[in-house]
């Protein structure tokens, strides 16, 4: 296999040092912007260079973020390449138009690094689905905001700090405002739902609430519930009607999530046949990540041709039966509120059983006024 790697940050690096180390690869380009004299003749500026050698078959693109990464990962199927990505970003949004092309152009498109990191999730969930119907996924997609959270409940940590040294490790985004609003699980999430249930969602549909505006109370206030904070995804198929959506949540402190610590990742599926799977390890950083990419070159090597479903059924997730109580903090006076309230918990309240759809519409109103909001479903 001949690989031209798009893109040399943190995971490229990785993808870089493991490809070199085997002799069934090799890397012969990797597209830079800047000077990389290290990288001696194999780096090169211009993507046409990579487009029109024919004897790389694969391109890796790990550069992140839309464009230009949808204009080459496109132009590279249209040159009949395989594509392997870890960029969730793209696959996310412009799920249905390089699944397609791939198809018509023949070439393998794969991306099991954009989900869990290290975790060979989305591999082990198109095998689930092939076999029996994915009721529900759930877990834990993000390794820095994971990590926040677990250094605020075990060290109280400062949020600020804690995110400063999740990027000194190379866990968060480079605009790390994916990571702790919501948008990295977001797009994770719907990849997932893809794969699980064949359903195409669009960003702005998929509720997200992150973790920006959490402060010490509202851990303490998980602690007083015997719980521990995660920020959770979740997928469900209720034959026809599809939720999806991310939220923090008070874990009950038997739960597996809430023994999931540092920047590591679970996810899980439920089908009739199997029961529950839970798939654990390294959500983020340099090679756990690598080597998920490099094990999807090996695939495609075996001969895999496609992506991992062919499903692809555009709908709105519907979350109006997803009901369960919330805990609330917010500054403001509101009726709403007040009527729901079944008891106050620190700084905050604990309200009974809302819909999922209700709670996130009321907070995306409230947090103009108390732009401070923090809210955990209590599941
Ligand atoms: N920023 C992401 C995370 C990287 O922290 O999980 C892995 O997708």
């Amino acid at each position: 296999m001949k690989i031209a790697l798009l893109g040399v940050g943190v995971v490229g690096g990785g993808v870089l040092d493991i490809v070199d180390r085997r002799d069934d690869m090799e890397l012969k380009y990797v597209l830079v912007r800047r000077d990389k004299p290290e990288l001696g003749s194999r780096a090169v500026k211009d993507i046409d260079v990579i487009l029109n050698d024919n004897e790389v078959d694969t391109v890796v693109e790990v550069m992140g973020g839309l464009s230009p990464a949808y204009e080459y990962v496109s132009a590279a199927m249209k040159a009949g390449k395989n594509v392997v990505t870890a960029n969730k970003h793209l696959v996310a949004h412009y799920y249905k138009e390089l699944v397609s092309l791939a198809k018509e152009m023949g070439v393998a498109f794969r991306c099991t690094p954009a989900v869990g990191g290290g975790i060979p999730w989305l591999k082990n969930l198109e095998r689930a689905a092939r076999l029996d119907r994915i009721d529900s996924f759930c877990g834990i997609m993000n390794g820095t905001t994971n990590f926040i959270l677990d250094n605020m409940h075990v060290n109280g940590s400062d949020f600020g700090e804690v995110l400063a040294e999740a990027q000194r490790l190379g866990y968060a985004e480079a605009d790390p405002t994916a990571d702790i609003d919501g948008l990295d699980i977001q797009r994770k999430c719907i990849i997932s739902a893809n794969v699980a249930f064949g359903a195409c969602f669009s960003e702005e549909d998929v509720p997200v609430f992150g973790i920006r505006s959490i402060k010490a109370c509202d851990i303490e206030a998980a602690v007083s519930m015997n719980r521990v904070c995660r920020i959770l995804a979740f997928g469900k198929d209720c034959g026809g009607r599809v939720s999806a959506y991310v939220e923090p949540v008070f874990v009950a402190s038997g739960e597996l999530e809430a023994a999931v610590s540092k920047a590591m990742n679970i996810i899980s599926f439920v089908t009739g046949l199997s029961g529950k799977e839970s798939f654990y390890g390294q959500g983020a950083g340099r090679y756990p990540t690598a080597y998920n990419v490099v094990q999807d070159c090996v695939d495609v090597m075996q001969g895999v041709k496609s992506f991992y479903t062919d499903k692809m059924e555009d709908m709105k997730p519907d979350n109006s039966a997803e009901k369960h109580p919330y805990y609330v903090r917010f500054a403001g006076s509101d009726e709403w509120l007040e009527s729901m309230t079944l008891e106050v918990c620190g700084d905050g309240a604990v309200i009974c059983d809302v819909s999922v759809a209700d709670m996130h519409a009321w907070a995306a109103k409230a947090k103009e006024v108390d732009p401070a909001l923090f809210f955990a479903g209590i599941v």
